[in-house]
């Protein structure tokens, strides 16, 4: 078992990470929470596989959790779902001392985040990751929220979780297709911070995909120590350090929104939005020619989707320019400059972006 600390001074905490601890959950808690009424939130299908040994191990320990089923689906990412979580835990006379825990993936995660954030003015939260994008991203940052019906995650707050539990074990029963999703994120982290980690993963993807252990772990360590060296950089997302993570997700989050959020996983819009990016700065002579194909080649053999949605450039470029990255009307970009360093630009032409639509986009 590891820790990763991220240091956000008063509010600094860990992330710990290992294959088989959750039984001990309440014990390697109560020094960051101690003993208290909490609420677990997850859906039926995680509390059927893991809710009863995440209860039982807090009870041992002497936590009072009750439990909250929310339903599953980025559709149900709303802020009627928050509302229901407040009157679980309202109804069940929670106080400001209590706590929540997310026992789920990026969704679980988000809602149960924001309700922890707004409930009572701000309780404890504590995240008990189960996909493999929760542990290496969603679950570390701060940040919580919900859809609205004008776009996606416009609803949050900023609200630190007191502590993450990565329990690789809870990864044995996540199905293949969400596996391969979370490793996009771990593909990002090497590309725009660790050039050694992506060539890691260049040796080893294939054991990722195969669930072998130790190279999960790695995965989630290394990515939990730079996503944490980034939030602890800058928190709120405003000196745009914290900027950098948003590698692929200019081009993937406009696929994946195009699609409806129906059509692709959100891994798979950022490994489609990596090779789009990579490619536009290879385009503008700012990496070399083979960094796109580096970064496509890894990421069909992790099983990933390389190439856009087919949907106008028109339809692109306006999504693009929707979403709430945009600053001063101007669409950000995160360009890599080559493997493990990236450069933010605003000055993206139309005129590029259609150049790198014609090539990376699904015929
Ligand atoms: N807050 C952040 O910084 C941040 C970062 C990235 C993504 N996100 C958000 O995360 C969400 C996506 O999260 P996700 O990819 O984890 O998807 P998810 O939460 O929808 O989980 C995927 C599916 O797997 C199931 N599942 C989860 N764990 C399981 C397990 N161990 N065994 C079996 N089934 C399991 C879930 O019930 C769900 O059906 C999006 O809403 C996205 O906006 C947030
Ligand atoms: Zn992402």
């Amino acid at each position: 078992m590891t820790t990763v600390n991220v240091e956000l001074g008063a509010r600094r905490y860990p992330i710990v990470i290992g294959a088989g601890w959750h039984e001990r959950l309440g014990e390697l808690l109560a020094p960051h929470f101690p003993p208290r009424p909490c609420t677990v939130v997850t859906n039926a299908e995680i509390a059927r596989l893991w809710g009863d040994g995440v209860l039982a191990s807090l009870a041992v320990a002497g936590y009072r959790p009750d439990l909250c089923i929310i339903p599953d689906g980025e559709t149900h990412k709303t802020i009627e779902t928050v509302t229901a979580i407040h009157d679980h835990m309202l109804a069940a006379r929670h106080t400001r001392q209590s706590g929540v825990v997310a026992l789920g993936g990026g969704i679980v995660g988000d809602i149960a985040g924001f309700a922890a954030a707004t409930l009572l003015r701000g309780v404890a939260f504590i995240q008990l990751p189960t996909t493999l994008l929760a542990m290496v991203d969603s679950s570390v940052g701060g940040k919580t929220g919900v859809n609205h019906a004008v776009g996606k995650n416009l609803i949050g707050a900023f609200w630190q979780p007191q502590f993450v539990g990565a329990e690789l074990e809870f990864l044995s029963s996540l199905p293949e297709a969400e596996l391969r999703s979370g490793l996009a994120e771990v593909i990002k982290h090497g590309v725009i911070l660790d050039a050694a980690f992506f060539e890691f993963l260049e040796r080893d993807i294939e054991l990722a995909v195969a669930r072998d252990a130790e190279v999960l772990t790695h995965c989630v360590r290394r990515s939990c120590e730079l996503k944490a060296q980034v939030v602890a950089a800058d928190e709120r997302e405003l000196s745009g350090l914290r900027a950098v993570l948003n590698f692929g997700h200019t081009f993937g989050h406009a696929a994946e929104s195009l699609g409806g959020y129906a059509a692709i996983r959100h891994g798979e819009g950022v490994a489609m939005g990596m090779v789009a990016a990579a490619q536009l700065a290879a385009n503008r002579g700012l990496c070399g020619a083979e960094l796109p194909e580096r970064i496509a080649m890894l990421c069909r053999r992790a099983g990933l989707p390389t190439q856009l949605l087919k949907y106008s450039a028109e339809d692109y470029w306006r999504k693009m320019g929707s979403d709430k990255k945009v600053k001063d009307g101007r669409i950000h970009f995160v360009l890599p400059t080559r493997m493990g360093e990236v450069q933010l630009v605003n000055d993206v032409t139309r005129d590029e972006a259609d150049a790198v639509l014609a090539t990376c986009m699904e015929q």
